[in-house]
Parts: structure tokens; C-alpha cells; sequence
């Protein structure tokens, strides 16, 4: 058989026994007591097991409940690694919540701890991955870094190029993985090319990371599912601990990604020395205090609600953002349309006199993203963004915001204001995107849709 595949065959003549076979979609086998498992994904099986192979590409099992016999294409016998998976069944369960997303987005400070533990030292101003092998030889070795991904962990990508290009100072590219692996690439062996995926099994980025590693650059994977193929090819591996993400939208995938890049942005920037260790040691300070402020944000969900119904017969919404807060915006709207099937656009704030404001009136809501950071008491984002909001008053346009909860401004000139926490400008849309998620969830809770299986769309994208 030629190309993408993963199958189970089982034949009647034989029904306690299943063939499996795959190339490129992803398939991995479960070790039970008296029972053996096949599933496309991990949290499918881990109610019965948490001992699992992962298939590589052209392998063969016969599965019965005795159980697994694994061969090459050519028939030679193999043996592969048996890893115990740390997730635990409960995780994979709703847990008192009406669906996944909901459970998922609430979990985002648990998941953002451990994607922190263990890893930054805020005494030493330093950061430890384990699975990074990257020393400062090979990182001075490096002309740019070229990030590769799709959906939501694009747009985790677009605010991680700030991070590192801010922290470390050296140039980043991200490309939409599915555009990058059709147009000659300028990549080397003195590219990282960093792919980015929660599920790790999405086919654009992990033909995009083969493509990359392919004209000579290491590869960095950022991933939520241990053992993935693109954590599998990597030469090096962050993870980033999220738990199993079942809804099909992606919440805490996006603000793990975000922290795993800020930590690998320190780390780069110790190895390169562009950071010293009193600015790192600021920098994994506000990184410690993460988890609180997302709880903290997390209390606001009651007016996040309110807000969602009474904009929830919207046809259309549009999302504004400045520097950091751009690729909120971008995700705001990704979120809002796959979930409650409105229409939304992610701007920047800045283009909007380019064509966008043309869409303005009564019935074009605008969630405008105006947080202050607490490194600079406005911030010329700020002062910009103040001007957008004017702007699209002044042409009938409805107002939702997301503000910093010691401003007193933008709740006196907008509709509906929601209050967040302030941190630092490259950490703030980890906070900012939590009032996106809930209100993009209250609202297709509202309308009736089905928020964890969203028409048309499936959790990982194993085809091109
Ligand atoms: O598993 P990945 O992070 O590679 O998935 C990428 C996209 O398919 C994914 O983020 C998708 O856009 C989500 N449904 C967005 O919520």
C-alpha cells in the first residue's frame, strides 16, 4: 500500500484478532491485563491502560488479548519501547463540567504549573529543559530560527517570535506549516526550525519539520503528547505538560505553548547573553506568578458569561490587538468561530484604518484587546489602542474590552469591560486569552452548539 494510513482489520473468520497497520497517520497500540487496545490517540484507550506503543511508519501488529506481535514490512520481527504514560483516566474525564472545553480552560493554572516546574530557577536566573540539548556553541551557531505550525499553535508561534526576538535577539519566521513545505524554504544547518503542535501528529507540521531537517536545520518540537511523531523526530523536545487536551478547541494547549517559549526565550537569551541573570531572574518571577493570576482572571467568568449572551446572536465579530496582544486577537477569533460558528476576524489594531473599519456599525461587535503591561505604566500599545476604541465608537460600533483591573479609562468609554490581572508585556497574553476562551465558550454554549465536536473539525489534523 502506498501512502497516509492507519488501519485495523479484522476479519470474521478471525474476530479476536485484529491486523493493524500504519504509514504517517498516527496509531498506538495499549498493553492491558487481559486486553489489548488500538487507538489513533492516547486519551481514547487511557481508561484501560496507560502502557502503550507508539507505531512508526510501515509497522504491522497482530493484536489479540494475549497479546501484541509487531513486525516490519518486511515481516521482521521488532521490538518497540513500551512507555508508560503519566496522564491518569480521570484526566480524560469531564469532572463535574458540562464539556471538555469548559474543564480544559479551567485548568489552565494547574497545567501552567507544571509546564513551569522544575524548569525555571529564579535564584539562578536560569532555565533547565530537559530534552533540550541545546549548549551555547550550537546556539551561537544559529542565524535564525524558523517556527513552523498550524491553528492555534500558529498563533502561540506568533507571540513566541516576540518573546525570543526580545529576550534572545536573534530573528524568527513562523510560517503556517502548510505553506512553508510548498515554497523553497531558506533554511540550513544554521536553522532551528522549531515545530509546534499539541497533539504532535498533525500532518502539515510534521511535513514541514521533516522538510526543515531535511536541508540540514536541528529540530526543536513544542508538545503537549509525549511520544508523538514530531516529538519522535526532534532533536530536541519541550514539552509542554498540558494534560490531555480533548475539546476539540484549544485552550490550555495555547497558554502551555506560550510559557514553554518564554522559557525557552530565557534560555536562549542566558546562552547567548543577552539576558543577564537580574533580568532573567525578573523575567522568571513574573513567569512563578502565572498560575495566580490566571486563577485570579478565571473568577471573572459570571460578567464574561453576561457579556457572551448579550452578544451572542452577533453575525459577525471583529478582534483588535496591538504588538503582544495581535496574536490574541487572532486566536480570539479562531476560537469564537470554530466553537459557535459566528463569524470573526483577528486585526491588528493598526490596520483597521486599511480596510477593516469599513465593517463598522451597530451590529459589527468589536472585542478590543487593552490591557496596560506593568513594565510601563501606559505603553504606547495602550495610548494606540484608546484611539481604536475611539474610532470604532465613532462609527456606531459596539464595544467589548479586556482591560488591565487598575484602569479606570477604558471602562468608562466601552459597552462591556472585563477586568485581567497585569504582568509583563510578553507574558500578558497568556492572561489576556483567558476572557477569549470564555467568552467564545458562553457563547456556543448559549447557541446550542456542540462546543467539543465542532462541525467539520477533528481534535488532530492527520491529513494535508
Ligand atoms: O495539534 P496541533 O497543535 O498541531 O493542532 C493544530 C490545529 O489543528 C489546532 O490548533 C486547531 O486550530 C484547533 N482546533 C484550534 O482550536
Amino acid at each position: 500500500m502506498k501512502g497516509t494510513y492507519a488501519l485495523a482489520v479484522v476479519s470474521e473468520r478471525s474476530p479476536e484478532m485484529l491486523v493493524v497497520a500504519k504509514n504517517a497517520s498516527p496509531l498506538v497500540l495499549g498493553l492491558g491485563e487481559r486486553a489489548n487496545f488500538v487507538a489513533s490517540d492516547v486519551p481514547a484507550i487511557l481508561a484501560h491502560t496507560r502502557d502503550v506503543i507508539f507505531l512508526e511508519e510501515g509497522d504491522f501488529a497482530v493484536i489479540t488479548k494475549k497479546g501484541i506481535e509487531l513486525t516490519d514490512r518486511a515481516g521482521k520481527k521488532l521490538d518497540r519501547k513500551v512507555r508508560r504514560i503519566d496522564w491518569t483516566p480521570t484526566m480524560a474525564e469531564k469532572n463535574g463540567h458540562k464539556h471538555f472545553m469548559h474543564k480544559e480552560i479551567h485548568e489552565q493554572a494547574r497545567a501552567l504549573t507544571d509546564t513551569i516546574r522544575g524548569r525555571a530557577s529564579v535564584e539562578e536566573g536560569d532555565v533547565y529543559l530537559d530534552g533540550c540539548h541545546l549548549d551555547a556553541k550550537t546556539v551561537a551557531g544559529l542565524n535564525k530560527i524558523h517556527v513552523v505550525a498550524c491553528g492555534t499553535s500558529w498563533h502561540a508561534s506568533l507571540t513566541g517570535k516576540l518573546m525570543i526576538e526580545t529576550l534572545a535577539r536573534i530573528p524568527v519566521e513562523v510560517d503556517l506549516a502548510s505553506e512553508f513545505r510548498y515554497r523553497e524554504p531558506l533554511v540550513d544547518a544554521r536553522t532551528l526550525c522549531i515545530a509546534v503542535s499539541q497533539s504532535g501528529e498533525t500532518a502539515d507540521t510534521l511535513g514541514s519539520f521533516r522538510e526543515a531537517k531535511s536541508r540540514g536545520a536541528r529540530g526543536l518540537a513544542i508538545c503537549n503528547v509525549v511520544g508523538s511523531a514530531i516529538a519522535r523526530e526532534a532533536d530536541d523536545v519541550l514539552y509542554t505538560h498540558a494534560g490531555p487536551e480533548i475539546g476539540v478547541a484549544s485552550t490550555k494547549a495555547f497558554t502551555t505553548q506560550l510559557a514553554a517559549f518564554f522559557l525557552l526565550a530565557v534560555r536562549l537569551g542566558r546562552l547567548r547573553g543577552t539576558l543577564d541573570v537580574p533580568t532573567a531572574r525578573k523575567h522568571l518571577e513574573h513567569l512563578r506568578e502565572l498560575p495566580s493570576l490566571v486563577e485570579k482572571t478565571l473568577k471573572h467568568e459570571e460578567e464574561i458569561k453576561q457579556a457572551a449572551y448579550k452578544f451572542s446572536a452577533a453575525r459577525d465579530l471583529l478582534f483588535l490587538g496591538r504588538g503582544p496582544q495581535y496574536p490574541v486577537a487572532l486566536e480570539g477569533a479562531l476560537k469564537l468561530k470554530e466553537i459557535s460558528y459566528i463569524h470573526a476576524e483577528g486585526y491588528a489594531a493598526g490596520e483597521m484604518k486599511h480596510g477593516p473599519i469599513a465593517l463598522i456599525d451597530e451590529n459589527m461587535p468589536v472585542m478590543v484587546l487593552a490591557p496596560r503591561d506593568s513594565a510601563s505604566e501606559a505603553g504606547v500599545n495602550y495610548e494606540k489602542i484608546l484611539g481604536n476604541i475611539q474610532e470604532v465608537k465613532a462609527r456606531g460600533g459596539r464595544v467589548i474590552a479586556i482591560h488591565s483591573d487598575d484602569d479606570k479609562m477604558v471602562p468608562k468609554i466601552v459597552e462591556c469591560a472585563i477586568a485581567i490581572p497585569q504582568t509583563n508585556a510578553l507574558l500578558l497574553p497568556i492572561i489576556s486569552v483567558i476572557p477569549t476562551q470564555l467568552f467564545s465558550y458562553h457563547v456556543a454554549d448559549h447557541r446550542g452548539t456542540d462546543v467539543d465536536q465542532p462541525r467539520n473539525l477533528a481534535k488532530s489534523v492527520t491529513v494535508e
